[in-house]
Parts: structure tokens; sequence; C-alpha cells
């Protein structure tokens, strides 16, 4: 189940191919939840077979942000996904991904500039970077991405459009908690005071959609609403709140066409995030 090789993951879906099976990638960067578990899920139902790459990208984070304490626990990925029915993790070591003197990059422009592009701005050409390397290396038929991170969901779709790779992007429902906690990986940093905290975040999303739904189209109305409430809770700080078109991601305060409200919200020092589509 195991397999830390790009060849050795080549080889095995080779061997599938060889016998016409579809498979599907599901990329994760481990730590696996019920999040992750459905994408899995899913992917099996859809697929011959299933590949959950494990990896942790340092490309993916800034100079200050949370590479080094990222959770990881790859044995309780292994049984999560040979339970969910996976039929190989692929955990690589950085330098497999990355051998000394690796120059090339995958830059999604204009999709990549608000929202967690603005905030974290090496972040996407990290995951483009490795989401490419993981297409180049597995060549799925489907692969699936959490709803949650709804740009990075844009930002693939428009590097698979933009440079023709042959895969079809599957997004996700975002799973949360009982208490309507976004699940993530992340959350595991959260102290019992602001895991409770960090439920306005969720709040915050249903005021939010309970506004449009009574039929306010004023975006910036909708948006201080849920500011106001983030803000009336003393452990958070935003980071951003804002509501965008929903395939480009530009700046868009009118609910006229579908849209993304999205947020990003530091809860002490852990940086949160939730997101509803209205369309
Ligand atoms: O969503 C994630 O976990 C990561 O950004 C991804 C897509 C696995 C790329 O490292």
């Amino acid at each position: 189940m195991l397999e830390k090789n790009i060849t050795g993951v080549r080889e095995t879906v080779k061997a599938w191919r060889s016998e016409g099976l579809s498979v599907g990638l599901v990329p994760t960067m481990g730590y696996l939840h019920e999040g992750h578990k459905s994408l899995i899920d899913r992917a099996v139902r859809e697929n011959d077979r299933v590949v959950v790459s494990v990896f942790v990208n340092p490309m993916q984070f800034g100079p200050a942000e949370d590479l080094e304490t990222y959770p990881r626990d790859i044995e309780a990925d292994c049984r999560l996904c040979r339970a969910a029915g996976a039929d190989v993790v692929f955990h690589p070591e950085v330098s497999e991904m990355y051998p000394k003197n690796f120059t090339s990059f995958v830059d999604t422009t204009g999709v990549t500039e608000e929202l967690c592009g603005k905030s974290r701005p090496v972040h996407f050409r990290g995951v483009c970077t490795v989401v490419s390397k993981l297409f180049h290396i597995v060549t799925p038929d489907r692969a699936y991405f959490g709803q949650k991170d709804a740009q990075q969901l844009a930002v693939i779709r428009r590097m698979v459009r933009d440079l023709n790779i042959n895969v079809e992007v599957v997004g996700c429902p975002i799973i949360r908690e009982a208490d309507g906690l976004a699940k993530s990986s992340r959350n595991t940093y959260l102290s019992a005071e602001e895991r409770q905290a960090a439920l306005v975040l969720s709040r915050a999303v249903n005021a939010g959609k309970e506004l449009i739904a009574r039929g306010e189209t004023d975006g910036d109305a909708v948006l201080q609403k849920m500011k106001a409430l983030i803000e009336a809770e003393p452990l958070a700080k935003i980071d951003y709140v804002e509501m965008v078109r929903r395939d480009t991601m530009e700046i868009h305060r009118t609910v006229d066409e579908p849209v993304l409200v999205a947020l990003a919200v530091y809860i002490g020092k852990t940086r949160l995030i939730d997101n509803f589509i209205w369309e």
C-alpha cells in the first residue's frame, strides 16, 4: 500500500493501465480526517484504482508559516486509506519530489490574485507545481479536491484547462464537525477555548448565506454583517472576508451571478478558512 518512490507508482499505474483500469488521485498533505475520507470514498466509487498522495509540500508554505509543525501521522493515514479502499498511498520524501537544482515551477496568475493568493504570495505556485507533478506521476483519469479550499479548486481547474492536462477535476463538498466547524488538519492546533471560538467562521458563513437567501444582493452589506460577527469574537482576527466571481476569483460585490464568499480568520495563531458558493 505505501509507496515512496515515483518509479514505483509509475510501474503500478502502468500495470493497472495494461488491464484497462481507471485511476483516481486524491492529493493530500496527510493527517487525514473525515473531509479527506469523503474524497477517497468518492474516488473509490468512481474509479477502479485509487492513489492517495500524502506529501507536506514545502513549496506551498511561506517562510513564516507552519511547515515544521504541520501535523503528520503516516501510519494512521495508511490505516484510513486502507479502510476506505484506496490502493496506494504515495508518500515521497521531499528530495524525491524536489531533487537538487529543482528550478521548474507552474504558476497560474489572475485567479490567484485575491483571497489566499493575496495573503500567501508563494502558496499557489507551490500548489500548482506539486499538483502538476502529481498529475504527471500518477496520470489519473480523475482527481479529487475539497471545496473548502475553494480558490485552490478554481486555480487547479484553470491550470488543467490552460495546460491541457488530461484529467477530470472533481470538487467535493465541505465536510463539517457536528457543530459546524469545517474539518481541517489545522483544527488540531486549537486549544479548547480556541476550538469554541473557531465556530465563528461557520456562524459567519451561515449569516452571509441567510442574508442572501432573504434577498440581499449588496455584497458589501453581506460582508459587513459577516465581519461584524467575527470581530465580536475576541480570539478571532480577520485575514479576509471577501466576495468574488465563482470561476475567476475576481472581486465582485453584487449577488447577480454565481459568487464565492470566502473567509480566512486567525483563531489565536491558527489560520482557518471557510466559504460558501451562491449560485
Ligand atoms: O489541499 C491540500 O492538501 C494541498 O494544497 C494539496 C492539493 C495536496 C497540494 O499540496
